[in-house]
């Protein structure tokens, strides 16, 4: 029998739950062609709710077209990656695929490659100047329109990770873009982001391109009831008895963090799979083992920050609902002053080590936490 829980890869079918309300809005939203952007902290399931929705639309209205944007650290690869799978999207088999490339783009050269496993894929060949830059981006983030135009279907892009475009040349491509985009009556756009000071940055300041082109959606937790009746579920399947209080424990440990209690989950099964019951010492073992195993991580982790930095950490590590901005938290922790905690605040969330949810702060991965508070604290 597999392991019934999945972590540390895109989730679908029986391992993905719940999100039932986030799928109908993003169903909503692609049947009336609107732009969305999809914000939550890392690992909270963005892109395996995008993709669950995608599997369920019918493929034979409309076509679908998907970007990794962190595999396009530079414009140049953004625009190959898009044309690629602009043209895999639009066609079923691979030489139809790389005969598209060739009718479509005048600059870009498409040839073959083989990767590890021996998948063929396509890949281009440009002479890169400026001008060849504006004409293969002219005629790539024009397609998808005329696309859905000349097919009289629906096309659906997702941009995962969008703000990664801002790494780009500043805020020219976002302008570039965005011109674009502007015009696309039958296409709907899905941006999201993780690096939500950033998505947010984009949507809501008025001097930049994409000042509310778009409806706004974070995604939350996934409710606690859901969760509780996934875990027994899937215990269950292994015939493996959890009681209740011990499914609340496992979620009061992650703090009903998706990647978190999946991660947890999955090491418990390892741990309990052959004598069929969960107690709560299992649960206190496995978690003490999961952390023992990224005890290096965390000192690396750790060297790197200030000490401010550190001691604003452990703070949040012993008091992550309280107000940090008030002279009570900034004197109980030593934190000199509101001005030094913004500061350190600020580089924190930036490298995402912390996250801000539901206007609370605190420590994103909850093992790190954890260890912070059984280790240094
Ligand atoms: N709806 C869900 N059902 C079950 N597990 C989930 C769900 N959403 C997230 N997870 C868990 O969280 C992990 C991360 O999911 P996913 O990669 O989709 O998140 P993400 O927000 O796109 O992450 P990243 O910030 O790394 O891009 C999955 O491997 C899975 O363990
Ligand atoms: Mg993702």
């Amino acid at each position: 029998m597999p392991n019934p829980f999945r972590y540390g890869e895109l989730v679908s079918g029986e391992y993905f739950f719940d999100r039932e309300k986030e799928k109908e809005e993003l169903h909503q939203i692609i049947e009336s062609a609107m732009n969305i952007f999809l914000y939550g902290p890392r690992r909270y399931g963005k892109t395996s709710l995008i993709l669950e929705v995608l599997k369920e639309r019918r493929k034979d209205q409309e076509i679908s077209i998907y970007l990794d944007l962190l595999k396009a650290p530079t414009k140049r690869k953004f625009l190959e990656l898009y044309a690629r799978e602009i043209a895999k999207a639009v066609t079923t088999k691979f030489d139809e695929a790389l005969n598209f490339c060739k009718r479509t783009f005048s600059r870009l050269i498409p040839r073959i490659v083989f990767k590890a496993n021996n998948i063929p894929e396509i890949e281009f060949e440009a002479s890169w100047t400026r001008e060849t830059e504006t004409a293969v981006a002219e005629e790539v983030l024009a397609l998808p329109e005329e696309i859905a135009q000349k097919k009289g279907k629906r096309v659906v892009v997702i941009f995962d990770e969008f703000p990664e475009i801002t790494n780009y040349d500043g805020e020219k491509f976002e302008g570039e873009l965005r011109s674009f985009i502007q015009n696309h009556e039958n296409v709907s756009y899905i941006f999201t982001g993780s690096k939500r000071r950033l998505l947010l940055k984009m949507i809501s300041d008025p001097k930049r391109p994409f000042y509310k082109s778009g409806k706004i959606m974070p995604l939350g937790k996934i409710p606690q009831e859901e969760f509780e009746a996934f875990i027994c579920q899937r215990f269950e399947l292994s015939n493996i008895e959890i009681v209740k209080e011990n499914i609340r424990l496992i979620l009061e440990i992650t703090k009903s963090h998706p990647y978190y209690t999946q991660m947890l989950c999955w090491e418990l099964w390892e741990k309990v799979s052959a004598k069929k019951q969960i107690l709560k010492e299992d649960i206190q073992e496995t978690l003490n083992t999961t952390l023992s195993h990224q005890r290096e991580y965390f000192f690396t982790l750790w060297d790197g920050f200030s000490p401010h930095q550190k001691i604003l950490l452990l703070a949040l590590a012993k008091e992550s609902s309280a107000n940090i901005f008030s002279q009570e938290f900034i004197n109980k922790f030593g934190l000199i002053s509101v001005s030094s905690v913004q500061k350190s605040l600020h580089r924190l969330l930036e490298l995402e080590v912390v996250d801000k949810t539901n206007n609370i702060y605190e420590i994103s991965d909850v093992f790190f936490n954890l260890w912070l508070k059984e280790e240094i604290v």
